[in-house]
């Protein structure tokens, strides 16, 4: 949510995507009804830098969409390592699906459909890196199941909380997600557990470490 000749300049100066997550950009843009969900070139690169900085062992992914920050997140796994990538909508799953296929990282990604809400319960595993980018009203019930299991000093990313500017306007009664949002971000400023800071990279990308 920052302004766009600013955002194009950024991505002016921010590494170009690799082949693969190139062609997967252009199929979520010839495919998909609402491709704008895609993290991109500029947001990939950051959490693939992230991710290297890191180097999880264990990553967990709320809302796949097509594929596109799994596969960013998973540059900087461990040999040994993996990451959990949760996706509601069962008909994405032959595009998921095709590019992990691609991915040098195919043997370490676990793709499962199905609602992250009854899933995030079931993997039981103590989490190095989360990346929240589902449902919008559902962000403070994900981030509550998935702290207990973040490490010490294990990471929480949430993407979409500037919601293109909408958390600094005057908000609608019915608008559920602006008021989730803006819910979230206040829960997390207070919440003593964590230290935190809100980045205005692209629509607003919140970086929680677990103290
Ligand atoms: C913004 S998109 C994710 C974009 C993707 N992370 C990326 O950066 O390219 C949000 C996705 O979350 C999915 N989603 C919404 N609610 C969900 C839930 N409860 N469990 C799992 N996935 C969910 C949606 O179907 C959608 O594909």
């Amino acid at each position: 949510m920052i302004n766009e000749l600013i955002e194009s300049y950024c991505e002016l100066h921010t590494s170009k995507e690799c082949e693969l997550l190139y062609r997967l950009n252009r199929d979520t843009h010839i495919k998909m009804l609402n491709p704008r969900m895609i993290s991109g070139q500029l947001q990939g690169k950051f959490l693939s830098l992230i991710s290297k900085m890191l180097k999880p062992e264990k990553i967990l992914e709320i809302g796949t969409f097509t594929g596109y920050s799994t596969l960013c997140l998973a540059e900087g796994l461990t040999a040994n390592g993996e990451l959990h990538t949760i996706e509601i909508d069962e008909e994405i799953e032959t595009i998921i699906i095709k590019y992990f296929n691609l991915s040098e990282h195919k043997e370490k990604l676990h793709l499962h459909i199905g609602n992250a809400l009854s899933i995030v319960p079931l993997l039981k595993k103590n989490w190095d890196l989360v990346f929240i980018d589902g449902e919008k009203t559902e962000y403070l019930q994900y981030y509550e199941m998935v702290l207990p299991w973040v490490k010490k000093g294990g990471y929480i990313l949430v993407d979409n909380l500037l919601w293109h500017g909408k958390v600094i306007e005057k908000v609608e009664e019915n608008d559920s997600d602006t008021h989730a949002i803006l819910v979230f971000n206040d829960f997390v400023q207070n919440d003593i557990r964590v230290d935190n800071i809100l980045l205005p990279v692209r629509d607003g990308l919140m970086l929680i470490e677990k103290l």
